[in-house]
């Protein structure tokens, strides 16, 4: 496959968001599900790299590239004046189930069905009423498609910028062209960071994960936001890494980012779940924790 330096010429590489996810469920199966392996070899990570599709190397290779500090910034200051839409949390669901994956509608599911069925295993499991609904939530971010972002800048496990990078982060041979790579002052472990700073003061790779933090910060326990806003930070949750920008507020949170990953990355079953029947329960759990219109 001819890489394609043109980043509008090329800006899809995935058929759907999903590709991306199917292939950290093969980089961290269940069978296997620890919270974090200390003992992965680099072997295997090798493996991942080599069997992955064409087009999830060139969504990592994009996204590896392009993700800058500059970049980030620039997005936190375009995006979080959330200023594009106000919209409830339920249309909100129902706008992102918009986005449609049309390369086999008989088995892909929506959007909407994904977290609902993220939601409902934590339901089933008698977990806390913020759980289920963060749940539900979690990827609400994905709507940044729908404003035209692409698929690199919504989607991909997460890593601080303006520091080092981990080399767990997988294809991270693609930070070469990273314009960070070159800046030295970025490339210490500690980078623009104080030891410990905690990560509130880091600024992740830009995505799904913060933006959707910053609409709903007001509004859900610290427990919830950590989930919504690390659930993508696999190099923290999955390799445990970055250890040196952590706080002990972060240590205390990681075991519900922990906790949560499994929900997302091992419901998904082709069943579809029954919205009709679902809804009442969610329509008030949502009203118990959001007012009606929300800033996006
Ligand atoms: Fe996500
Ligand atoms: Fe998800």
């Amino acid at each position: 496959m001819k890489m394609n330096d043109n980043v509008s010429a090329n800006p899809a590489p995935l058929e759907n968001l999903e590709e991306w996810e199917d292939f950290l469920k093969e980089r961290y199966p269940e069978k296997s599900f620890q919270a974090v392996d200390a003992n992965k070899k680099k072997e295997q990570f090798r493996n991942y790299e080599a069997d992955a599709r064409p087009t999830v190397r060139e969504f990592y290779r994009l996204n590896h590239r392009y993700q800058t500090r500059d970049f980030v910034q620039e997005k936190r200051r375009d995006f979080l004046k959330l200023n594009r839409r106000q919209m409830g949390v339920w249309e909100a669901l129902e706008y992102l189930n918009q986005l449609v994956d049309d390369s086999d509608p008989d088995t892909n599911l929506s959007q909407l069905d994904h977290l609902l069925q993220t939601a409902e295993q934590i339901r089933k499991d008698g977990h806390p009423r913020w759980f289920i609904l963060t749940g539900l939530i979690h990827d609400l971010g994905k709507i940044l498609c729908l404003f035209g972002e692409p698929q690199w800048a919504v989607v991909g496990d997460t890593f601080p910028v303006g520091c080092a990078y981990s080399d767990k982060i997988v294809f991270h041979q693609f930070f070469a062209d990273n314009a960070d790579s070159k800046n030295p002052r970025y490339q210490t472990s500690l980078g623009v960071y104080e030891k410990n700073a905690g990560l509130d003061q880091v600024q992740m790779s830009w995505g799904h994960d913060e933006y959707l933090y910053h609409v709903t910060k007001d509004y859900l326990p610290k427990e919830a936001l950590y989930i919504i806003r690390y659930h993508s930070f696999y190099p923290w949750h999955r390799e445990g890494q970055y250890d040196h920008l952590m706080n002990d507020e972060d240590r205390k949170m990681l075991k519900w980012v922990q906790a949560f990953n499994p929900y997302d990355l091992y419901t998904k079953s082709h069943v579809p779940p029954n919205l009709k029947e679902l809804r009442p329960f969610y329509d008030d759990l949502i009203k118990e924790y959001f007012p009606p219109v929300l800033k996006w």
